[in-house]
């Protein structure tokens, strides 16, 4: 797997001191406020694991599952929910941690389908985004790391369900996946 790598993003270090300083801001922000902590499957497991662990406040979780239809590498918009919430939201305070935003189709998606079931409020936390790609405005208010636009895996991050348990965030070399882009 290691000789699969080209380069690493972000590093261990990287992510462990963004993720403790992202724990503090959350703990923060919803001190005495209960939150239903809402991690989008699979990718947002590695992420999601590490950062609740940083927090001081009380947290509930719940877990959704989408699949987005198109190709394994790029996001076409259209989102289908594989696994629901088990949690009604509604009168919730509720952040969704996500893995990764690229274009911000999935993200967008699954805002609007949880704003219609009314929580209380509505927050995004994801480790990455490709800031450029972004083709829909969105207020990620919390984000570890912008990255330039290219395809990564790694720390809950998978090509072709691989490569998800590298605890860092890495490029792939071109001889396993030639043209991504
Ligand atoms: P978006 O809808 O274009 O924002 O894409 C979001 C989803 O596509 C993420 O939740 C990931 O599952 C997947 N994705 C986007 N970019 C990457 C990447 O660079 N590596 C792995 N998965 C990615
Ligand atoms: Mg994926």
């Amino acid at each position: 797997m290691l000789e699969d790598i080209e380069k690493v993003l972000v590093t261990e270090e990287e992510i462990d001191r963004r993720v403790k300083e992202l724990a503090e801001q959350i703990s923060k922000d919803y001190k005495d406020i209960d939150l239903l902590i809402v991690g989008i499957l699979k990718g947002a497991i590695v992420f999601m694991a590490d950062l609740v662990r940083e927090l001081t406040i009380s947290a509930e979780f719940d877990f959704m599952a989408v699949s987005s239809y198109g190709s394994s590498t790029k996001t076409s918009g259209v989102v289908r929910i594989l696994k629901d919430l088990d949690e009604d939201i509604k009168d919730r305070h509720v952040l969704l941690i996500e893995d990764i935003i690229d274009t911000g189709l999935t993200i967008n998606y699954l805002l609007r389908n949880l704003r219609s079931r009314g929580p209380k409020s509505l927050e995004i936390c994801a480790l990455l985004s490709k800031g450029s790609k972004q083709q829909v405005p969105l207020e990620v208010k919390y984000l570890g790391f912008t990255i330039p636009d290219q395809f990564v895996v790694g720390y809950g991050l998978d090509y072709g369900e691989k490569y998800r348990n590298l605890p860092y965030v890495c490029i792939l070399s071109s001889e396993i996946y030639g043209g991504i882009s």
